[in-house]
């Protein structure tokens, strides 16, 4: 059987699952990530989870496809609402939006009460996503770009365990840390103090009173990202 081929977005996710685990796939669509796992051999049972009949549908015709269908278990249901505690020891969510994915986790308690690992993938709404997983005693181990076309993708490697306050800056870019491969980085960092730029000059426009303290943030952030790219930049000097 021809080996599942996974884009560079997927296979960020993919290449943080350790050996042996136990692993929930939340949102799976085509189930194209525990595929790949199951048949590299890195796990042996895999859950695919979807909110949606045709999208679990999809999963199942790549199990089939590929001999994988008695590795696989497909619940249909919203979030983890179909996986029991103790069932998955590592998580993924990707391809869905950073808040639906916060809604997800606060949805699932025991998640953090079991100390599971989780593979995060937001499409939008990061800066709220890394406040929400601040706030609710997650810590993000480590970030991992990739880059698919003209887009960046970010892949939260999160656990349990007190993450400390982010600045305003880093809820938008993450924490960085000196000596950490991240070849995408700089560019990351300058799609966001580009991004932040366009965002203040539009609320400086804007004649509607609520907006004054918005621009203030987005200034705040914007001159701390910067402050995160001058540090960033002088570490790779
Ligand atoms: C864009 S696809 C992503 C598929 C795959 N995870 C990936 O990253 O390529 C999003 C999938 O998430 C599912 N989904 C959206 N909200 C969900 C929820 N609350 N619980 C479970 N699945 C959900 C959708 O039905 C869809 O199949």
């Amino acid at each position: 059987m021809r080996p599942i081929q996974l884009t560079p977005r997927l296979r960020s996710v993919a290449e943080q699952v350790p050996t042996g685990a136990k692993f929930a796939d939340i949102g799976t669509d085509h189930a194209y990530l525990p595929a790949w796992l199951l048949q590299r051999g890195i796990i042996t049972k895999a859950l695919a989870c979807d909110l949606r009949k045709g999208p679990l549908d999809r999963a199942r015709a790549t199990a089939e496809k590929y001999n994988l269908t008695q590795q696989m278990d497909f619940r249909l249901c919203d979030g983890l609402a179909g996986v029991a505690p103790g069932e998955a020891d590592t998580i993924a969510i990707a391809g869905m939006g950073g808040e639906t994915i916060a809604d997800i986790l606060a949805a699932a308690p025991w998640v953090w009460r079991a100390d599971c690992l989780l593979l995060l993938q937001p499409m939008s709404a990061q800066p709220e996503l890394r406040r929400w997983l601040q706030a609710h005693g997650y810590t993000i181990a480590r970030e991992l770009l990739s880059r698919e076309g003209d887009t960046l993708y970010t892949t939260f490697v999160v656990q349990p365990g007190p993450m400390g306050e982010l600045t305003p800056a880093e809820a938008w870019a993450g924490r960085q840390r000196k000596g950490e491969e991240a070849p995408l980085r700089e560019e990351y960092l300058n799609r966001l103090v580009a991004q932040t730029a366009r965002a203040a000059e539009g609320l400086a426009r804007s004649t509607r009173p609520e907006d004054g303290p918005r621009r203030a943030e987005m200034e705040q952030v914007h001159t701390g990202l910067l402050e995160l790219r001058e540090e960033w930049l002088s570490w790779q000097r």
